[in-house]
């Protein structure tokens, strides 16, 4: 009987670090309220490429025609309201109450927002925090590589075909301005 509540103890214990390993449960915000300091053309005006790119039309994406034609043939009704699609098309779809901030907002339509890549903004968008690049990592800020990416563009995409990661970054890159 005590072997059972060890192996259960050790079970929930290992099992929770490894999810805060990853997060630490920082809350989500949206990139509206990333926009305020990252939309300067002088700064690299991030929240415009993005907006413009395919990430933050991603949930447009699940309302056409070959949405729904891959949709049907999985035997799914509304693929922008399926889980098995907004996993990888909306940032906002697979996230709990608790992991929104409640002066935050991230919302359904606005697909794959900056914090999918970035990690949840609530502790690190700060001006004084985000001046310190160690910082803003110690409050979540994640400077994503590779492997980021293939969370969502491998074979489990009924669109994949393949992943070149220098391509496709420079289809969205979004770099600041070298300082001269
Ligand atoms: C209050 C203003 C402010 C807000 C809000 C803000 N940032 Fe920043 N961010 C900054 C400043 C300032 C820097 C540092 C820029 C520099 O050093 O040139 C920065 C840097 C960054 C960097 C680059 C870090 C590095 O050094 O490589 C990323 C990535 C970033 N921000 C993402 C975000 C995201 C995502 C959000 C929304 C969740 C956000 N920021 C919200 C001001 C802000
Ligand atoms: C594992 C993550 C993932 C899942 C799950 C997923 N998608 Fe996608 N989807 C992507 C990625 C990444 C792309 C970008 C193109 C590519 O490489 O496949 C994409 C692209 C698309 C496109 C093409 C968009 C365009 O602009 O050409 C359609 C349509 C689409 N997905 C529909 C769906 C539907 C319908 C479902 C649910 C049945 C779904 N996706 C589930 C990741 C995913
Ligand atoms: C949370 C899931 C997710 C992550 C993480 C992600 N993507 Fe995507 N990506 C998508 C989806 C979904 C689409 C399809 C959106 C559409 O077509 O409107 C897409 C589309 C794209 C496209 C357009 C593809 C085309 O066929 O035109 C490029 C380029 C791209 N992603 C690059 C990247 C890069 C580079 C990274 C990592 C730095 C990345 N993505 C991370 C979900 C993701
Ligand atoms: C699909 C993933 C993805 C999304 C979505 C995304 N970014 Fe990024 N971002 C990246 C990658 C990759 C880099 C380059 C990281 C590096 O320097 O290695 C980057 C770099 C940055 C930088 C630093 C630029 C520099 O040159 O130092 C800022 C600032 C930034 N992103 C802000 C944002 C904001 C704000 C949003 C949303 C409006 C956003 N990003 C959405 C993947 C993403």
């Amino acid at each position: 009987m005590k072997k059972v509540f060890v192996r259960l103890f050790i079970f929930l214990f290992v099992g929770s670090l490894s999810v805060f390993a990853q997060d630490a449960g920082h809350q989500y915000v949206g990139a509206q309220k990333c926009k305020s300091c990252h939309k300067k053309e002088k700064d690299g005006k991030q929240y415009l490429i993005w907006q413009e790119g395919p990430h933050a039309k991603a949930m447009e994406a699940l309302a056409s025609p070959e949405a729904l034609k891959i949709a049907k043939e999985k035997g799914i009704a509304d693929p922008a309201k399926d889980p098995a699609c907004l996993k990888c098309h909306s940032t906002y779809a697979s996230l709990k109450p608790e992991r929104l901030h409640p002066k935050g907002k991230l919302k359904l339509e606005e697909g794959v927002s900056c914090e999918s890549c970035h990690g949840p903004g609530a502790d690190y968008k700060k001006k004084k925090i985000m001046k310190d690049l160690e910082k803003a990592k110690a409050n979540g800020l994640i400077i994503p590589d590779e492997k980021v990416c293939k969370n969502c563009h491998n074979s489990e995409s009924p669109t994949f075909e393949s992943f070149d990661f220098d391509k496709y970054y420079d289809k969205i890159k979004h770099p600041r301005p070298e300082k001269k």
